[in-house]
């Protein structure tokens, strides 16, 4: 073993002692409904929520920015599924790597940037190369036996021109899922041509009716599908 391995899992192991004994025991976070995020109701001193999804929330420690603790609220199977993925994944730039796993968290490289749900909230403009680049890695996935799933807006992230796939948690199931297909189309239909021309911030809540009216309108189309 290299001194550098050995540098980072000493590393490691006192900040998954600092997990423990600061973020953990003083930490509450809700998933109060489903299909809404993870309601985080108090963060211990030092770290910071930089982000919520419906079945975890995660932190970040003001001293150790190079890495996040996501911790699940509900479903915690899950998070060993999404530990086998991210060793199916191996490594790529377009995706954070699992550095450490327990039974209700999992210790993950920061990808920095923002969401594309945010940058779109913020009127950030979101070029193409992110699009891009997020394909690219979906192909890559593809490649090594998985599924992107459960890809939409607030799972993919840009930085500098570059994109990013932050959540990988759905990976491992099977079907169809169309929302990066739907976000794709979409993109090229209405973003490029006007928002990225005149780029204009969202409300939060608009975005949120935009969310709960697709998710209406897919449950629709299976209803008729099936009857079809
Ligand atoms: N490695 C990371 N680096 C930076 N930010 C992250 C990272 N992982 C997660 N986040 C932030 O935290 C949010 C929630 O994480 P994540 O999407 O993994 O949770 P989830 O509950 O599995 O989500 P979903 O509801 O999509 O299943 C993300 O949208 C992102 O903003
Ligand atoms: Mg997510």
């Amino acid at each position: 073993m290299t001194c550098n391995v050995m540098e980072m899992e000493k590393e490691l192991r006192s900040f998954t002692a600092l997990v423990e004994t600061t973020l953990l025991q003083d930490l509450h976070i809700r998933s109060e409904k489903p299909h809404d995020p993870i309601r985080v109701k108090k963060v211990p001193k030092e770290w910071e929520c930089i982000g919520t999804g419906n079945y975890a929330a995660v932190f970040m420690h003001q001293q150790h920015k190079e890495w996040v603790v996501k911790v699940y609220a509900r479903d915690v199977e899950g998070l060993e599924k999404e530990a086998a993925v991210y060793e199916k994944l191996g490594v790529h730039p377009s995706y954070s790597s699992l550095l450490h796993k327990e039974t209700y968290y999992l210790i993950l490289q920061r990808l920095k940037g923002m969401t594309l749900y945010d940058a779109f909230h913020k009127g950030v403009r979101i070029p193409e190369s992110v699009i891009e680049d997020i394909n690219e890695a979906l192909d890559y996935a593809r490649k090594r036996g998985l599924n992107p799933y459960d890809v939409h807006g607030k799972n993919v992230m840009m930085e500098d021109g570059k994109g990013y796939v932050v959540d990988v948690s759905d990976f491992y199931k099977k079907g169809e899922d169309s929302k990066w297909r739907d976000l794709v189309r979409a993109y090229y239909k209405i973003y490029l041509p006007f928002f990225y021309k005149y780029p204009i911030p969202v409300p939060y809540l608009l975005l949120d009716m935009v969310r709960h009216s697709y998710r209406f309108y897919k449950k629709l189309r299976k209803l008729f599908q099936k009857d079809a």
